[in-house]
């Protein structure tokens, strides 16, 4: 069974509410009605009623059962706006301003999650990706425990000798432009329990990533990946992980046997920590469009799930997104 069918027969077991804000957008629409039909979980669709019946008319989509709410005239638009207003007066919200916020789907759909009223949210079929993730960091904010949010890119490859059976685990390639090594290493605990909660690698194996392996180069950047792997080492005694170690030294083994000899993670890493968001972000796209992999991110360290879309998603990677989204609120 391919990974993502797996996500998908895991996502059915146990079916959550997972509201889709861009409910007028083409494949949007019609992932719903694939969703509902496949039983991975309880899509919502938010937006203008008339919106929506014109783009389910126009791609032929039967929205019946499909629960759609107008954020501009829902009965629970004011509880959320009060809500919203309470959680960042502090940071200078007005009352106007709340109301004002919560008729935008986007963030009605962040409230709704908030409030319990949905379990997850998937967006970004339109939104950028800046423009999804902040709603969800100031208003779900971090799990408790977790110092940041950051992301995994779940990257399946045609050649299975590589990572857990072909599949690669990259992070963080979303959020963190530039990551202090403090941060670096949250994000390689998080990747691993991303790994193993999501993923079903049973033995994360975390290499964090650089242009040097064990100090072949010399240079404050590398200094950084290696206090990253001290500080994840002690956060995490327990969790194979290793730095800094190139590309080629944590997947390809007899690169990793002669360059990092004695390494638990060397030649044999599934879990891939970038140094910042250039290279993670360039890297994941190599991967998928030189190396044919397919892919799709998750966010990790939220409160609640809510995951980013690619603006050139197929109506699959939305259907794929929402039964990961569900995966993640069932633990
Ligand atoms: C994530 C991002 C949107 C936040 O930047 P920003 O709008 O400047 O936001 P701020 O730094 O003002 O932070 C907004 C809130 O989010 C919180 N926040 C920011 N980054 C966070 C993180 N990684 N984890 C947890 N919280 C975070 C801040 O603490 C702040 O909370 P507060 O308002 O309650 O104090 C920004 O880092 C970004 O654009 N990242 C790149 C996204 C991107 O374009 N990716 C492309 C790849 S597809």
């Amino acid at each position: 069974m391919s990974f993502i069918d797996n996500v998908k027969a895991k996502a059915k077991a146990n079916p959550k509410r997972i509201v889709l804000p861009e409910g007028d957008e083409p494949r949007t629409v019609q992932a719903a009605a694939i969703i509902r039909d496949e039983g991975l979980a309880i899509p919502v669709l938010l937006g203008k009623a008339d919106a929506m019946a014109s783009v389910a008319a126009s791609t032929g989509t039967d929205l019946s059962g499909i629960e759609m709410i107008d954020p501009a005239t829902s009965e629970k638009a004011k509880a959320y706006a009060a809500a919203l207003h309470e959680l960042r007066k502090a940071k200078g919200l007005t009352e106007d301003a709340a109301a004002k916020l919560v008729a935008d789907p986007m963030y009605y759909g962040i409230m709704m999650v908030k409030m319990g009223d949905a379990d997850g949210l998937v967006s970004g079929a339109v939104h950028s990706t800046g423009d999804m993730l902040r709603p969800a960091l100031q208003i779900i904010k971090t799990a408790p425990g977790m110092k940041l949010v950051s992301s995994s890119f779940l990257m399946e490859c045609p050649d299975h000798s590589l990572g857990a059976d072909g599949l690669l685990v990259y992070a963080d390639c979303v959020v963190n432009p530039c990551p202090t090594a403090e941060e670096l290493a949250h994000i390689a605990i998080a990747s691993a329990n991303t790994a193993r909660t999501l993923c079903g690698i049973a033995e994360p194996r975390v290499a964090l990533l650089s242009f040097s392996t064990k100090g072949s180069a010399k240079h404050e950047l590398v200094d950084k990946v290696r206090e990253a792997t001290e500080i994840a080492h002690s956060l995490a005694p327990d969790l194979a992980l290793d730095g800094e170690l190139q590309f080629d030294a944590a997947i390809v083994p007899e690169v990793g046997a002669s360059k990092a000899k004695g390494s638990a993670v060397a030649g044999r890493a599934n879990v891939f920590v970038f140094p910042d968001l250039q290279a993670g972000n360039i890297g994941y796209k190599i991967t998928q469009r030189v190396g044919k992999a397919s892919c799709f991110a998750v966010l990790q360290g939220l409160a609640k799930p809510c995951n980013d879309l690619s603006r050139g998603c197929s109506v699959d990677d939305i259907v794929s997104t929402v039964a990961a989204t569900a995966v993640q609120a069932q633990s």
